[in-house]
Order: structure tokens, then C-alpha cells, then sequence
């Protein structure tokens, strides 16, 4: 008896605690993402709603020739599953934004007038335009307050958006429908040949993975785990499981990842290709026909479809290749797979031309054009060179006109990306090695994958201003709103050693959030 009680109370005490052990683990895996199910949504979306396609935004030319856009943020409500309405948030409506565009060498004024009951910005991604313009973390537009950027559009053709940038709560407003597609147009490099009939055969689709609770209403993105929210209803400009009528024989769709953290790769179900003809900078030298397009967050990408009368085809996205190892691939999206829009093409379709052969000029710089070369670390929590983001601190200074090289490394376990604000860069090297074809063009936004490395060249725009900070940051927006980020400042040829480093930290505008917006968007992003 006495003998055989130790072993009595082991077995007991071993029954007891590993069931538990093994609860606890499985909820911590399942938690993080490690075992849970990937979502797949291939074959079971009835395509039930037409696509909604943006409006284009009315705009005023002014005596000097200024185009003048007029955009309100407000408050709405919006039924997106049929099921009751939710609270979201527009521009100049209740859910996402009206389509900007202008052309090359026009001045632009945007008056951007806040009727939300939070502070916020708006940033013009992708474009080439002064610090104090450019709508980053620095620029805080208050309740009741409204901010007019302008300045000269010049740069390529290309299809660029815009969303809010306020720090720390960044994923919380483009979330909630602060988004929208911004398309530069430049008529005097137009190689001819592409569909080019906005809303028609040339469509922009905005893509937003989000959290729907079953009555429909909107949650906030969340912000906990590594690599952040994922939802599980793709939203195409904002409508759930969209058709679109295609009424021509080919019909080019200008794809935005407006997702916080969502990778896609861009497919049509039935496997036949797609001709990718621009990325995030503009067109690129030739079209590149691929089975698939990745698209990380931040990046856009333009692709034309050839359809045959009568026909229906499903553009899809399936699993991402992110170059994670397997305990990431569930929270990191790389199992998950959507079909995104049916595109029903008219028992007559109206004759589209063939693509041009040649449609822009390939990038001008090569590695050996750079005169100053920097390197980056993402990773290390969310630090880039081991920093996070502070807003008083310059950490690199550029001189305009100066064509650099910037190497950078994903140091770290989980999926990142980089994002150069008022840049357009060639990508140099992918790893070591020539970039593959669709990766040919100007690019401002590049996924890296753990242990990945990409070398990008660009020319520093001749925006001079020693006071006002762009940033470059992983555009995964829940890296973003905890700081993976960095400031650098454009100062004059022959100045850099001159700078003192630091800026004004200015206000943040962020903060907690009124307590209605935390009542309305439960799970709200509230910054430290
Ligand atoms: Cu899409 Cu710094 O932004
Ligand atoms: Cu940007
Ligand atoms: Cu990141």
C-alpha cells in the first residue's frame, strides 16, 4: 500500500495535467493561427451582386488651370451582406472613396474636409509629390478641419490610391472604408492599344479582406498576433461576392491589395492566363503573360483579360507562395484561397484591339547608376534597423537627384514588405539574382519574404525640405501601426552632412479613441 502510492498519485497527476497541457496548446496553436483551418472559398460564392465601380470624382479647373477635387470623410452606413446595415466609413459617401485622376503635368489641389469624429489623413500612394503633401503620418487633418494638398503630377501612367496614414491607427480607418483609387493618366507615352474606357472595359478593383459578423456588421481589423487581421470576406470595391457584365473582348482590370495584411495571387479559376501589363509605378516594357500575379499589400496591378461571347470566368486568388515556414503559413494567409469576381462576358462582345508588343520604356537605372548605397533589416519585432518609428528622429538623409541603392533583408520568421513614399524604383536584384519579368517596371511597394532580400534603384525626387520627413515602412499595416517604419528628408545636393538628424515630432492625433467610435467598431485600435 504504502509502496504503491507515489505511483498511484503519478498516474493520477499525469492523467490530470496532460489533457490540460495539450488544451492549452491546442488553443495557443489554434489561437495564432498554427492549426487553424485554412479559409477556401473556391466554388462557393454565388456572385449574386453587380460590382460596384467608383464613381469618378467631380473636379473644378481653376482660372490658373489648378484641378481642384472637393473630398469629404464622413460617417455612414452601409449594408454590404444583405443582411442589415453596418457603420462604415467614405469619402463623399458612406463606404470607400470616389476614383481621382488626372494627368501628367497638371497642378491638383485636393480638399480633404474631415466630418469624421476622429482625427485623420489621407496619403496619395505612389505618387512623386512634396514632403509636406504627402499626407504621412505627419499630416493630421482634426474633426472640422480640412487640408488642401497640391502639386504637380509628374510622373508616369499609372493607377496609385489613397488612404489614411495617421500613426497607429492606419488599418483601424482603411478598414472601416477610407480608400480609394487615384489613376494618372499620360497621354504623351500612351502606346495605344489598351482598353481604356473607365467602368467599362477598364475597371479598378480595390480588395480588402474583412471581418463580417453574421447580422453584417463591420469589425475592426485586429491587431493582435504577428502578423496581423485577416478576414475571411474579400470585399471588391466594397461589394461581397460581385459579378461584373463585360460587354468587349478584353477588359483590363487595375487590381489594388487595399488589405491590411492579406497576400493574394491573382489567378482566373479556369487557369488560362492573364496578360499583366502595369504595376505600381505604371505600364511595364511588354506585357508579361503569367497563370498568376502576387500582390501584397499596397501594390496594384493591372491585368487584361480576353473573354470569349457568353462566357463566364471567376478571377480567383489562390494560396500564396509567402516563403514562410509552416508554423507562420496559417497566420499569414498562405493557405487561404478566394474566388473574388465572375466576369459574364455579352453574347456580343465589341472587338478589342491586340496588346501592343512594347508599351513603355523599361526603368533607366541600373546598380551601377548609384552613387550612394543604404541597407535595411526588417525585422527584430518590428523594427527596421533595429528601430521602430520615432517621429522626432530623421534617419536618413537624402539629396535630391542622387540615384541610390537600397538593399533590403527580411531578417526575421514572418512575411514583410517595403514601401518608399515619393519614390519609383527599379528593382535591381531579387535575391541575389535578375528580378523576374513582372517585377520589370517602376515599383514603390515590394513584398520580401523571411530571408528574402531585394535591391532596389531610384532617383531621389528634387522635392527639397530639410524640415519635413517622407517614411519608408513594411506596408502590412499592423507592422506600420506599431512602428516598422523610418523618416528620411530631402535636402539640397552637396547638404546631407549638414542635417541635424531630428525634425519637429510634431502632434501624433492619435490617442484614445470617443467612446462611440469604440461603441461602433468594438475591438477598435487603441494606441498605447
Ligand atoms: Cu500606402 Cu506609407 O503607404
Ligand atoms: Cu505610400
Ligand atoms: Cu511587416
Amino acid at each position: 500500500m504504502a509502496r504503491t502510492r507515489p505511483t498511484v498519485l503519478v498516474v493520477v497527476a499525469v492523467a490530470l495535467v496532460v489533457p490540460v497541457l495539450l488544451a492549452i496548446t491546442g488553443v495557443a496553436l489554434v489561437a495564432t493561427g498554427v492549426l487553424s483551418r485554412p479559409l477556401d472559398t473556391r466554388g462557393e460564392v454565388a456572385f449574386e451582386r453587380p460590382l460596384r465601380v467608383p464613381e469618378l470624382a467631380a473636379s473644378t479647373v481653376e482660372p490658373d488651370g489648378t484641378r481642384v477635387f472637393d473630398l469629404t470623410l464622413q460617417q455612414g452606413e452601409t449594408d454590404l451582406t444583405g443582411r442589415g446595415p453596418t457603420r462604415t466609413w467614405g469619402v463623399d459617401g458612406a463606404h470607400l472613396a470616389p476614383t481621382l485622376r488626372a494627368a501628367r503635368g497638371e497642378t491638383v489641389r485636393i480638399d480633404v474636409e474631415n466630418t469624421l469624429p476622429e482625427a485623420t489623413n489621407l496619403h496619395w500612394h505612389g505618387h512623386r509629390l512634396p514632403a509636406a503633401m504627402d499626407g504621412g503620418p505627419h499630416t493630421s487633418i482634426a474633426p472640422g478641419a480640412t487640408w488642401s494638398p497640391t502639386w504637380t503630377v509628374d510622373q508616369a501612367a499609372a493607377t496609385t490610391w489613397y488612404h489614411p496614414h495617421l500613426h497607429g491607427s492606419t488599418a483601424a480607418h482603411l478598414g472601416r472604408g477610407l480608400a480609394g483609387v487615384f489613376l494618372l493618366d499620360d497621354p504623351a507615352n500612351d502606346p495605344g492599344g489598351l482598353p481604356g474606357e473607365y467602368g467599362v472595359d477598364d475597371v479598378p478593383l480595390l480588395l480588402q479582406d474583412v471581418r463580417l459578423d453574421r447580422d453584417g456588421t463591420l469589425r475592426d481589423v485586429s491587431t493582435s498576433g504577428a502578423v496581423g487581421g485577416l478576414g475571411s470576406t474579400v470585399l471588391v470595391n466594397g461589394t461581397v461576392g460581385p459579378y461584373l457584365d463585360v460587354t468587349t473582348e478584353a477588359v483590363r482590370l487595375r487590381v489594388v491589395n487595399a488589405s491590411t495584411s492579406r497576400v493574394y495571387d491573382l489567378g482566373l479559376a479556369d487557369g488560362r492566363a492573364l496578360q499583366l501589363v502595369a504595376t505600381d509605378g505604371g505600364l511595364l516594357p511588354a506585357p508579361v503573360t503569367t497563370a498568376s500575379v502576387p500582390l501584397s499589400p499596397g501594390e496594384r496591378a493591372e491585368v487584361v483579360v480576353r473573354l470569349e461571347p457568353g462566357e463566364r470566368v471567376v478571377l480567383r486568388s489562390t494560396p500564396p507562395e509567402l516563403g514562410v515556414a509552416w508554423p507562420v503559413r496559417g497566420m499569414s494567409g498562405a493557405r487561404d484561397a478566394f474566388d473574388l469576381l465572375e466576369l459574364r462576358a455579352a453574347d456580343d462582345l465589341r472587338a478589342s484591339p491586340p496588346l501592343p508588343a512594347r508599351l513603355a520604356d523599361a526603368p533607366d537605372l541600373t546598380a551601377a547608376d548609384a552613387t550612394v548605397e543604404r541597407t535595411f533589416e526588417l525585422g527584430d519585432g518590428q523594427a527596421i534597423n533595429g528601430r521602430e518609428l520615432d517621429m522626432g528622429r530623421v534617419d536618413e538623409v537624402l539629396e535630391a537627384g542622387t540615384v541610390e541603392r537600397w538593399t533590403v533583408r527580411n531578417a526575421d520568421g514572418i512575411p514583410h514588405s517595403f514601401h518608399v513614399h515619393d519614390a519609383q524604383m527599379a528593382v535591381a536584384a531579387v535575391d541575389g539574382a535578375p528580378p523576374p519579368p513582372r517585377l520589370g517596371g517602376w515599383k514603390d511597394t515590394l513584398y520580401v519574404p523571411p530571408g528574402g532580400e531585394v535591391e532596389l534603384v531610384f532617383r531621389v525626387a528634387e522635392h527639397v525640405d530639410p524640415d519635413r520627413p517622407y517614411v519608408f515602412h513594411c506596408h502590412l499595416l499592423v507592422h506600420h501601426d506599431r512602428g516598422m517604419m523610418g523618416q528620411f528628408v530631402v535636402v539640397a545636393p552637396g547638404t546631407a552632412g549638414g542635417h541635424p538628424g531630428t525634425v519637429d515630432g510634431g502632434t501624433h492625433g492619435h490617442g484614445d479613441l470617443p467612446d462611440d467610435v469604440a461603441a461602433i467598431f468594438p475591438g477598435a485600435l487603441r494606441h498605447p
